[in-house]
């Protein structure tokens, strides 16, 4: 299997293998040879095994969300440590591990106050699309390439910061728990930590794509007995009962606005609602579909970069929350293992959110099944 790879390992030195290079914005990703660098010290040199396609990913490829090109993408993977820079002492050569798009530093406010968890070494607010000493460590065709948060899995090999690598148990499935650095914690979090949805309430889910559907299964786990979910793609629709959605709204459909019909249907509005598409638009609806009084709305969606949310104020004032999370609050190194753990234990099930597994060479087909809304979550092998 190895074989097929073009990747020639030498010890600490740098690495050739295959990545998908984003050149530029809206173009098909272009698998190439990179040279890898080796980790500087407190970085990490990790094997990648498997990956997921995130929302966000293609939100970045579209231009939306910006960041500097050309880039590797791919913030959702897993793999084996193949070296470690000095001073590295959290992992080792041979450990599973997976990355993480936010980092947990441990050292700074955020990582040492009990809640949150927004690292003051994220690269997310303005990303940089380097490493923390503002270099990076992938090169093509003689020409620096960027990273993404820090992270970058759509490659055999990448470099990350040891404080956004955690060890998992050697028994996690890597083609399965890969989606465990983004899409699980972010929805999950969503649920369990940001929101805190109780037994018997109600909740509406804006988005019913990877975010969403992990919502969702969180809401039912929390014990809501109605969830309505809101997607303009009726082809989410009978995936999402299967997890846990009572009703199915498409807001092309409707005669009314959609916090309207949601109003309509539980009375006074839900208590919970959640918006993980990524749109001002949907943002506000979500808001409006909470419950006036006591409603708490999260939106877990990442709007464009520069755009602006705006709404009455007076839609607050009656008691509404309105909340986010990155990666779900979970302090990520700490926090994540743990899940990791929970699903190998059977306690938590996330094998409904993966509906498509590709070879990694067919990353632009996982591309397309994404923006034409066929897929959950698309699953790159990086096995041939
Ligand atoms: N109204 C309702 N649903 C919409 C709309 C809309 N105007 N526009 C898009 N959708 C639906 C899509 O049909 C899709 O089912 O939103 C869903 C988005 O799901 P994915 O594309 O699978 O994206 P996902 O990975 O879930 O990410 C969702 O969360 O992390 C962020 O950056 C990410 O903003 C993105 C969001
Ligand atoms: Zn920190």
């Amino acid at each position: 299997m190895e074989q097929a790879s073009l990747a020639t390992k030498t010890s600490s030195n740098v690495i050739r293998c295959r990545a998908a290079v984003a050149w530029t914005t809206n173009a098909p990703l272009s698998i190439e040879e990179v040279e890898v660098d080796p980790p500087k010290a407190g970085e990490v040199r990790v094997k990648i095994i498997a990956s997921g396609i995130c929302g966000t990913d293609n939100h970045t490829l579209e231009g939306k969300m910006k960041t500097p090109f050309p880039v590797i993408l791919g913030h959702e993977g897993a793999g084996v440590v193949e070296s470690v820079g000095p001073g590295v002492t959290t992992v080792k050569p041979g450990d599973k591990v997976l990355m993480f798009p936010l980092p947990e530093c441990r050292e700074c406010f955020y990582c040492l106050y009990p809640k949150g968890n927004f690292c003051e070494k994220e690269n997310i607010l303005s990303p940089t699309g380097l490493m923390l000493d503002g270099t990076s460590r992938f090169t093509c065709r003689g020409k620096k390439i960027y990273n993404i948060m820090g992270t970058s899995t759509f490659t055999e090999y990448t470099v990350v910061h040891e404080i956004a690598v955690a060890k998992i148990e050697a028994a996690a499935p890597m083609d399965t728990v890969c989606i465990m650095s983004c899409a699980v914690p972010t929805g999950f979090g969503a649920v369990f930590n940001t929101a805190q949805v109780t037994p018997g309430s109600s909740c509406v889910v804006f988005g019913l794509g990877g975010i969403g559907s992990a919502i969702v299964m969180a809401c039912k786990a929390s014990g809501a007995c109605r969830i309505i979910g809101v997607d303009i793609n009726e082809e989410k629709f009978p995936r999402a009962r299967a997890l846990g959605v009572t009703d199915c709204l498409n807001p092309n459909k409707l005669k009314k606005p959609v916090q309207e019909v949601v109003k309509e249907m539980t009375g006074v509005g839900v208590d919970f609602a959640f918006e993980a598409i990524g749109l001002i638009e949907t943002m506000v609806a979500a808001l409006k579909s909470c419950n006036r009084s006591y409603g708490v709305c999260v939106i877990m969606g990442v709007a464009p970069t520069g755009s602006q949310l705006s709404f009455d104020p007076l839609v607050l004032l009656p008691g509404r929350t309105l909340k986010s999370s990155v990666l779900g609050g979970y302090k990520t190194r700490d926090d994540i293992p743990k899940l990791v753990t929970d699903y190998v234990q059977k306690k938590i099930n996330i094998d409904p959110l993966i509906t498509h597994r590709l070879p990694f060479p067919k990353i632009n087909e996982g591309f397309r099944l994404l923006q034409e809304g066929k897929c959950i979550r698309c699953v790159l092998s990086m096995r041939p």
